[in-house]
């Protein structure tokens, strides 16, 4: 799928969010792993950045135990009324938004997930200059899909080579960002972990 401003975005996702899960039925423990990428603590506050149906909202909120808060968003309304229909208000506050515009206060974050968000982004390194602004010295962020990235640039129809997870071009993406790559891990699962210098 080519980069889409964000009422594209939108359109694509919207018809797809009833049912979005069933897709995915196993994707449940790699998902777990992800949010253990993060490290967080219990009485933690964490986000999860683009959350769709908030596949990872449990496993996040059992991170951070029932002192802690999780927020998730999304800029599809569809995507968050399908999160809402699955219970995951239980776990988490969801709210429609972009995560270029979240209103969201400063240096509140202690992690932040964006699982399958990154190459929908019309303009990466702005939306990662935002959850910077948003995390706390120290918090990780974590890039997740739970497919490698050669079979999610084939589903997209992209270039492996010049997507924004491709390792070099994140890489250089970090060297002028407020971010330090702690590791990537582009094999049958792509997980990168950036670090909030502190
Ligand atoms: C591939 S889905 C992944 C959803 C969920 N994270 C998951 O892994 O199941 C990408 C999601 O990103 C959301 N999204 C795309 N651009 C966004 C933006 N600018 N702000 C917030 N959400 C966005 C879409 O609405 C969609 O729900």
């Amino acid at each position: 799928m080519p980069v889409r401003d964000l009422h594209s975005t939108q359109e694509f996702f919207a018809p797809r969010a009833e049912g979005w899960e069933d897709r995915f039925p196993d994707d449940d423990p790699l998902f777990a792993t992800a949010v253990e990428a993060l490290q967080l603590q219990p009485g933690d506050l964490a986000l999860d950045a683009g959350c769709g149906t908030g596949r990872a909202l449990p496993f996040m909120r059992s991170s951070v135990g029932d002192t802690g808060s999780v927020v998730g968003i999304d800029a599809t309304p569809e995507m968050v009324a399908e999160a809402l229909r699955l219970g995951r208000s239980d776990t988490a506050s969801l709210f429609v938004s972009d995560v270029l515009n979240t209103a969201l206060p400063p240096q509140r974050f202690h992690g932040i997930l964006a699982a399958g968000l990154l190459p929908h982004l019309p303009d990466p390194s702005l939306t990662l200059i935002e959850l910077a602004r948003i995390a706390l010295p120290g918090a990780r962020l974590v890039l997740f899909h739970p497919i490698s990235r050669a079979a999610l640039c084939g589903r997209h129809g992209d270039d492996p080579d010049t997507s924004v997870i491709a390792p070099a071009i994140l890489t250089d993406l970090c060297d002028d960002l407020p971010w330090d790559l702690e590791s990537i891990d582009d094999g049958d699962q792509y997980l990168a972990v950036l670090r909030r210098p502190l």
